[in-house]
């Protein structure tokens, strides 16, 4: 059963799929070098205290949801659960901040995180995200939401929302932290247990509870507006109004708070309305205290991560994954013996010249590799019969019109031609 059954959680990605991949990772080039952004790829597994300082302690993944392993040199290593962290130690590391600043990195790869699979849940899933350092301009928070945006539209998605917060500053939040703690004790009996047991470790997480029994008491939690620091409080209203100038269409939503320690002021989450309960198709926010906790001078940040198996999700419902119809230029049928050595040699010539070429393994009658051309949409049908090489020549077959003519083997550079021609 093992063998031939994949891991929970993890998906194939099978050729009738694959292109759908191929096309959004061009997509999410193309995007980001119109922002100037430069790839950066990391270790699929870093140390785990990177992420255990990084993420925070009494977060859900570094809590529960990491794979993490002792190497044979018993160190502990994790599978990377997202990437910021990672691209923080990176950017430290390889000192990426020498230059001039704005840095801007993104990535795309696999993540891993030990979660209750379900449709757009996966325990290895991909992520395109993106950061930012060394600018605390709320114009960079706005533009960390437009190029996620570009891209969604870019892919022809409709009916997505962005959502936006801000949760302050290591400043502002001991205050808030107190009204929330004072707000939910005398109503935390009728709260689940993981509220109960977050209460005083981290109350600001008990806001985006999605547990039933939670929802009405969440309902009526103090917002964080009135004790935002006066820092906090400009830089929002800041991001809010480049997002009115520049037109971008945004819910407020105060009980915003995201998953991860190190967000500081401006969160945002885009939802598609497409996807069930798993509806986020990509997250983000500034993190201004990360570098420095991880080692580094004091470097402002922001970045967003799409999740890639989401998006193509809600794309399918919305019918905007159209195959496109692909097939050989051409199609070389042989005779076996010295007229397959022959093909081969095309084959070969076509080939090293950029063409799509197949030809028959299966030594199958003429009629089977003619019937083999047609199921795979092949544009020309090249047939190397003995009588035609004794005279150095090859039949070309147009498989749309069925016209016949002769092409010299002399001549393949003509040859090429002529296929490339039809291939048009
Ligand atoms: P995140 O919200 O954990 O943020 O993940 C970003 C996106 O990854 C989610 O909105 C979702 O689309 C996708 N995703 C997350 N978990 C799964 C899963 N189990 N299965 C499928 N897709 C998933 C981060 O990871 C932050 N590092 C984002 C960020 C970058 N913040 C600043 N810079």
């Amino acid at each position: 059963m093992t063998l031939t059954t994949k891991p929970r959680g993890t998906n194939d990605i099978a050729p009738g799929e694959i292109e759908f991949w191929h096309e959004l990772e061009e997509r999410i080039r193309r995007v980001c070098s119109a922002y100037g952004f430069q790839e950066l790829r990391t270790p699929i597994f870093e140390h785990t205290e990177l992420f255990q300082r990084g993420i925070g302690e009494a977060t859900d993944i570094v809590e529960k949801e990491m794979y993490t392993f002792l190497d044979r040199g018993q160190r502990s290593l994790t599978l990377r659960p997202e990437g910021t962290a990672p691209a923080v130690r990176a950017f430290l590391e390889n000192n990426l901040g020498a230059g001039s600043l704005p840095v801007k990195l993104y990535y795309y790869g696999p993540m891993f995180r030990y979660e209750r699979p379900q449709a757009g849940r996966y325990r290895q899933f991909v992520q395109f995200g993106f950061e930012v350092f060394g600018s605390a301009d709320p114009l960079l928070d706005v533009e960390a939401i437009m190029l996620p945006l570009e891209l969604y539209k870019a892919c022809g998605l409709s009916g997505f929302e962005v959502e936006i917060n801000s949760i302050g500053c290591p400043e502002c939040r001991p205050n808030y932290r107190q009204e929330l703690i004072e707000y939910f004790e005398p109503r935390i009996d009728g709260m689940c247990s993981s509220c109960k047991s977050r209460l005083h470790r981290n109350p600001m997480r008990l806001l985006d509870c999605k547990v039933e029994a939670c929802q009405e008491v969440l309902a009526g939690a103090p917002p964080i507006a009135k004790h935002l620091c006066a820092d906090c409080s400009q830089h929002f209203s800041e991001v809010l109004s480049y997002l009115d100038a520049l037109g971008v269409e945004y819910k407020l939503n105060p009980r915003l708070v995201r998953g991860f320690d190190y967000y500081t002021k401006t969160v945002f989450e885009v939802t598609s309305k497409e996807l069930g309960s798993q509806n986020a198709i990509g997250a983000g926010g500034r993190y201004d205290g990360l570098v420095e906790e991880l080692g580094g001078k004091p470097t402002p940040a922001v970045g967003f991560a799409v999740g890639v198996d989401r998006l193509l999700l809600a794309l399918k419902v919305q019918g905007k994954l159209k195959s496109e119809e692909t097939g050989p230029q051409a199609y070389l049928v042989h005779f076996g013996g010295e007229t397959k050595r022959r093909a081969a040699w095309v084959a070969h010539y076509l080939r090293s010249h950029g063409f799509w070429v197949e030809l028959d393994y299966l030594n199958r009658s003429i009629k089977a590799q003619m019937k083999a051309a047609n199921r795979l949409n092949s544009r020309l049908v090249l047939i190397f019969g003995e009588e035609e090489l004794d005279r150095g020549r090859v039949i070309v077959r147009n498989m749309q019109d069925g016209h016949e003519q002769e092409a010299d083997l002399q001549e393949l550079e003509q040859l090429a031609k002529m296929v490339g021609e039809c291939a048009k």
